[in-house]
């Protein structure tokens, strides 16, 4: 299958397109490189192109005739959205507006979008089913939504097959040691910790130890990159059995939650070294506890994590940290 790749320089959608190279499909990458890595697309046909220039990104669809997008070109760190949320709304709403437009305006009519768990907020229930409510705590998690709301217009009046798929934590590295998560700055928990061990100037923080949790860290659900990417394959074949105007929202998640304290016990584990950290207040906007409820997922695209196991994930995010290649 053809799958135009929007993003695809990027830490999830440069995984994806080593996916989707393993399965014998035809990536083909989109991307502006603001934040995304030629290297870690190297072989791949690459268009260097803005989804806010509309011509640019018609005149992409109508050369590669994609028989799919997957949508991971957005703007995602939360407290950068509180503090730019022009940047976030910019390029994440009229971005989605942009590309719905040319999809529709050169029949490209399958999407798979890439959402995320912040659409939920913080939510008193655990786990989080899709159908819990969703209220949005940052400018990031409001964009999705409104992402995904658009979608489902476009999708229901144009006759568009869509699936978004809501992330919790995406976590590790490929296989290969040769693609991997490399964000400047660097927000995450896991990349933080191995930084702090790579490199001694680096001093890393644990945000919390009050929360309403066990440990008073936050609890999150860590799911490996590469059974993020497997669902996004089965996703796109899945497109074909749903009716045409409709967007599925799925969750992908472990559905096991770890506090940050475990994370770090974890890769302590995995090192076999203390690490040293200090304590810091809470990280503002900081939800207690993010864990999926990713039953629909599983029977609807009859997937599991197979590489989701904690231990896992932070020693494939070693091997690439330890040797970063960009
Ligand atoms: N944390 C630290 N120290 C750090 C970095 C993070 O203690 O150096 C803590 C955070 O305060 C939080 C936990 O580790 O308690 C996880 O933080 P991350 O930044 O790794 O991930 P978030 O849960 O904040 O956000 C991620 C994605 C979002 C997505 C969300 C969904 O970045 O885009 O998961 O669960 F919406």
């Amino acid at each position: 299958m053809r799958v135009l790749v929007l993003g695809g320089a990027g830490y999830i959608g440069s995984h994806m397109v080593r996916h989707l190279q393993n399965q014998g499909d035809t990536p083909i990458v989109l991307d502006n490189f603001t934040t995304g890595h030629r290297a870690a697309v190297a072989g791949c046909p690459v268009v260097e192109a803005d989804l806010l220039d509309t011509a640019a990104v018609v005149e992409c669809l109508e050369e590669h005739r994609p028989e799919l997008v997957m949508h991971f070109a957005a703007r995602s760190i939360v407290p950068e959205s509180v503090r730019e949320p022009d940047s976030y709304y910019r390029t994440n709403l009229a971005g989605t507006m942009n590309l719905l437009g040319a999809m529709h305006h050169t029949g490209v009519r399958r999407l798979i979008f890439s959402s995320t768990a912040a659409v939920y907020g913080a939510p008193d229930g655990s786990p989080i089913p899709e159908s819990a409510a969703t209220q949005p705590l940052s400018p990031y998690g409001r964009t999705k939504l409104f992402m995904e709301q658009m979608i489902a217009d476009y999708a229901r009046a144009y006759g568009l097959r869509a699936i978004s798929l809501r992330y919790f934590n995406a976590a590790g590295a490929d296989a290969s040691g040769e693609i991997g998560e490399a964000h400047e700055p660097e927000t995450h928990l896991i990349p933080n910790i191995l930084r702090s061990v790579a490199d001694p100037e680096f001093e890393l923080q644990l945000f919390g130890g009050e929360h309403p949790t066990p440990d008073g860290y936050c609890v999150r659900d860590y799911i490996h990159v590469t059974d993020l990417c497997a669902a996004h394959h089965l996703a796109g074949l899945h497109l074909e059995a749903l009716p045409p105007g409709t967007l599925e929202c799925l969750n992908l998640g472990n559905e096991r939650g770890f506090s940050v304290l475990e994370v770090l016990r974890s890769a302590e584990r995995v090192l076999q070294r203390e690490i040293p950290h200090h304590q810091a207040p809470a990280r503002e906007g900081d939800p207690p506890s993010l864990v999926a409820d990713a039953t629909r997922a599983r029977s609807t695209l009859n997937w599991a994590c197979e590489h989701s196991d904690l231990d896992n994930i932070v020693a494939t995010a070693w091997a690439w940290h330890r040797n970063p290649r960009y």
